[in-house]
């Protein structure tokens, strides 16, 4: 399904940011798992966010859908999880996959873990090593790929790990395995990674204890507890929010409010490094929800100038290089990225991604190890590529939204992908007045 993106004069409109999905993927998670039934609002409807509902369902929560966003789950508690009878399938999702890993790891039930071609080259590595030294046993290729089978265990035993990459998967998956193992499981990131599970944890009745220092973080969570059903209404994503932003700025005349975004500072780097070359973001208080605080935030034209995106940066915002670098392509001046290797293990590797989807719309771009170096056209990106996606969402997206204001149109091979992330995508950008016509 190939897309192409007009370049268009105005990039304008009002319109209320989808579902989180980090925060999607948990509610549906801690809301299978506790005592009673938990309602939640704004949920995401994305391919990836549906795929951890129907895993719930498969391990005995009850998971119904009762309108757009609304929906009912109805936890095990303290049945527990039963073996399932399928595979498990996550489809394209690192963060289902890696979540449901820690979950299944607490109980004494076997499960097969399945994706697509993009997630079963991702590494498990990362979060398998240390369910084993929980107690946990699985079984997979040498490369710790999916597919694979994990078997969990009553009596897990509590970790005190420190995990090699800034990683809210890897964190995650541990709370959850930790919340019924033996014991304290305690996570040491040097970097503070998104901290929806500590905080949805806590919504759910479970004391998690978190500290920090400096930018590191300490979480410790007691096996043993139960939660205990909650409604959730899900805040706005600030990652879906981002595409939307950098339209308004790269856009000749671009004006663009996003309501009820969730404002979380482990989530908005690319803001922030945003401000640092030039964008104005205006953002006001409207309230709270899923413990998380929620914005309105405007965007509109910006004269953008390159930057050295500072690397304490880089958690805060590891889902939107691929549109920063859009952003990167239309400013004056060089824009460097470093200290985000973990991007060559994305949805794909986005590092050369990235590095294909500028050079072939005739922006010069030098690919590092660890980032990129973009020297920006001034305004003046030629567009005209076919860019490949590699089933990568924010790759489709991040160069839809260049071919707004590029000099050429900008084509997608396969725009299937935006559908994990952000379904209305192509409604929202077309709304505001974009240009995108499949063929
Ligand atoms: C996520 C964590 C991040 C992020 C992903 C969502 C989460 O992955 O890239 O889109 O919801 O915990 P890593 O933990 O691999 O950095």
């Amino acid at each position: 399904m190939m897309w192409t993106s007009h370049p268009v004069n105005q990039i304008t409109g009002t319109l209320r940011a989808p579902g989180d999905k980090s925060c999607s993927h948990r509610a549906l998670i801690l809301g299978g798992l506790a005592t009673g039934i938990s309602e939640i609002s704004g949920l995401l409807e994305g391919e990836d966010v549906l795929n951890t509902g129907r895993v719930m369902a498969a391990l005995g929560a009850t998971v119904d859908r009762l309108g757009e966003g609304a929906w009912r789950v109805e936890g095990v508690g303290k049945q527990g999880l039963k073996s399932p009878k399928v595979d498990l399938d996550f489809g394209n999702s690192g963060t289902g996959s890696r979540l449901m890993m820690g979950v299944v790891a607490g109980y004494p039930i076997e499960a097969r873990f399945v994706g697509d071609e993009s997630l079963s080259g991702r590494p498990m590595g990362r979060v398998l090593d240390p369910l084993a030294e929980m107690g946990a046993r699985f079984e997979s290729s040498d490369g710790k790929t999916m597919p694979l089978t994990l078997a969990g265990k009553a009596d897990l035993k509590a970790i005190d790990y420190q995990p090699p990459h800034a990683s809210a998967q890897v964190k995650s998956c541990l709370l959850l395995a930790g919340l019924n193992a033996d014991g304290e499981t305690v996570v040491r990131e040097s970097r503070i990674t998104r901290d929806h599970s500590e905080r949805m944890l806590r919504g759910f009745g479970a004391e998690v204890k978190s500290q920090r220092d400096g930018a590191a973080n300490t979480v410790s969570i007691r096996g043993g507890q139960s939660l205990i059903a909650q409604d959730t209404v899900v805040p706005g994503d600030p990652s879906s929010a981002a595409f939307l932003a950098a339209a308004a700025m790269i856009s000749p005349r671009g004006g663009v409010l996003v309501e009820g975004l969730m404002s979380n500072e482990t989530r908005d780097g690319f803001y922030r490094a945003a401000a640092l070359m030039g964008a104005h973001v205006g953002a006001e208080d409207v309230g709270d929800a899923a413990g998380e605080r929620l914005i309105d935030m405007s965007f509109e034209s910006a004269d953008l100038k390159g930057a050295e995106i500072p690397v304490e940066l880089v958690p805060s915002m590891i889902d939107e290089f691929p549109i920063l670098a859009v952003l990167a392509a239309f400013a004056t001046g060089t824009t460097v990225v470093k200290g985000a290797s973990e991007l060559r293990v994305k949805e794909t590797d986005r590092i050369s991604a990235v590095v294909n989807m500028l050079r072939v719309n005739g922006v010069d771009v030098e690919e590092t190890e660890d980032g990129f170096i973009i020297q920006g056209c001034g305004g003046a990106v030629p567009g005209g590529g076919m860019v490949e996606t590699h089933h990568d969402h924010r790759i489709a997206m991040s160069a839809l939204v260049m071919g707004t204001a590029s000099q050429k149109p900008v084509s997608i091979d396969d725009a299937r992908m935006i559908a994990t992330s952000y379904p209305d995508f192509r409604a929202h950008m077309m709304e505001l007045g974009a240009d995108i016509r499949g063929t």
